[in-house]
């Protein structure tokens, strides 16, 4: 991608991975799937739509060129499918209550790159490829575009019908609470550290974290794990009575690309917001954070093996899914 310069990385990125706009509480959907050996594999489309990733790669790395930023929403979308319902691309459904509903405004804009794939997929190969396999491919292909190593994926993800529940951890969730739901899906307490480095991409708003520059957990003072000339700007930036959906960037200095600075702010208590700074302040966590830090080329593998590991959650086969005609609403 050496087309790509650095120079088109200049806008202002969305909210990525983490970063969630509602407090509903729900309960924890348990979710069936047929684990489908057969069908889910690498190049499912080799046969039926040979060029599907090509064409998915194309859509994308078209919107990026112009659009940067979408391809944190991109990542974070598929984040917010594969823990709801499993990567069925039920995030797409419009509907009362659905995960749709429940996604902050700003990871909206990539589904627009979603549905462009989807449109040009359909021109070439109509009725084929999956909306769940466009999310995972569109997501993989942002990170590499975005600086990341290329991973080759498996594909034969089918669309679910329903709209999932929304259960997702907060930006102010502990470690622990976080562990669980990444322990719920089959992911670990690596997975956990490597994937909030999508966290090295985009922006999250201020009133996420505002409570860490006032009132930390009520306690009337600032968080004390927050670097104070760090603190000091935010809340320059982030009056106590200001715009709560003003923008700051997650990876101080380093929003459109993916690298591993998110971790090295994290060892100068430079993390945005608490899940992210926790995680120097947990033994479960900060080996590998430090690991991660000093390492570029670890961080680029490791994010590309827990990518990987979070697009396979809770797939569905083809008795349990279909290949839907439009991304926004089942067949
Ligand atoms: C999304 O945008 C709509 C319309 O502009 C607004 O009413 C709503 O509050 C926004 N939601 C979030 C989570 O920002
Ligand atoms: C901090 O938050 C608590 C709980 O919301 C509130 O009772 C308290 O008045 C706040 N303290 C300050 C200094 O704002």
């Amino acid at each position: 991608m050496s087309g790509i310069s650095s120079a088109y990385f200049k806008s202002v990125a969305l909210a990525l991975l983490l970063v969630f706009s509602w407090d509903r509480q729900l309960q924890h959907a348990t979710v069936m799937a047929d684990f489908p050996s057969s069908t889910f594999k690498r190049n499912f489309y080799s046969e039926t739509c040979p060029d599907a990733e090509n064409i998915v790669f194309r859509v994308v790395a078209n919107c990026l060129l112009t659009n940067p930023e979408l391809g944190a929403g991109i990542i974070r979308m598929l984040f917010h499918d594969c823990f709801v319902n499993g990567c069925d691309a039920s995030i797409l459904l419009e509907g009362t209550d659905s995960e749709l509903e429940a996604i902050p405004n700003q990871s909206l804009k990539g589904i627009r790159v979603i549905e462009q794939a989807k449109a040009n997929l359909e021109a070439a190969c109509p009725g084929v490829v999956t909306c769940a396999d466009i999310i995972a491919l569109a997501a993989r292909d942002s990170s590499f575009l975005l600086g990341g190593k290329y991973f080759e994926i498996k594909t034969g993800r089918f669309d679910g019908t329903n709209p999932g529940v929304v259960i997702l951890p907060a930006p102010t969730s502990s470690v622990s609470d976080t562990l669980r739901l990444f322990t719920d899906v089959g992911l670990s307490p690596d997975d956990l550290v490597v994937l909030l480095g999508g966290h090295t991409l985009g922006v999250s708003q201020c009133r996420f974290f505002s409570s860490r520059l006032y009132n930390f957990s009520s306690t009337g003072r600032a968080d004390p794990t927050m670097d104070a000339g760090y603190r000091a700007v935010l809340q320059r930036r982030c009056p106590q009575d200001g715009d709560g959906s003003a923008e700051q960037e997650l990876d101080r200095g380093s929003v459109l690309y993916l690298d591993n600075s998110y971790y090295q702010n994290l060892l100068r208590n430079q993390g945005l917001l608490q899940i992210d700074q926790q995680l120097t302040y947990d033994d479960r966590t900060i080996g590998l954070v430090q690991d991660l830090a000093h390492s570029f080329a670890t961080f680029q593998e490791a994010f590309a093996d827990s990518m990987t590991r979070m697009s396979e959650i809770y797939v569905k086969g083809p008795s349990h899914g279909e290949v839907r005609k439009v991304c926004s609403s089942a067949n």
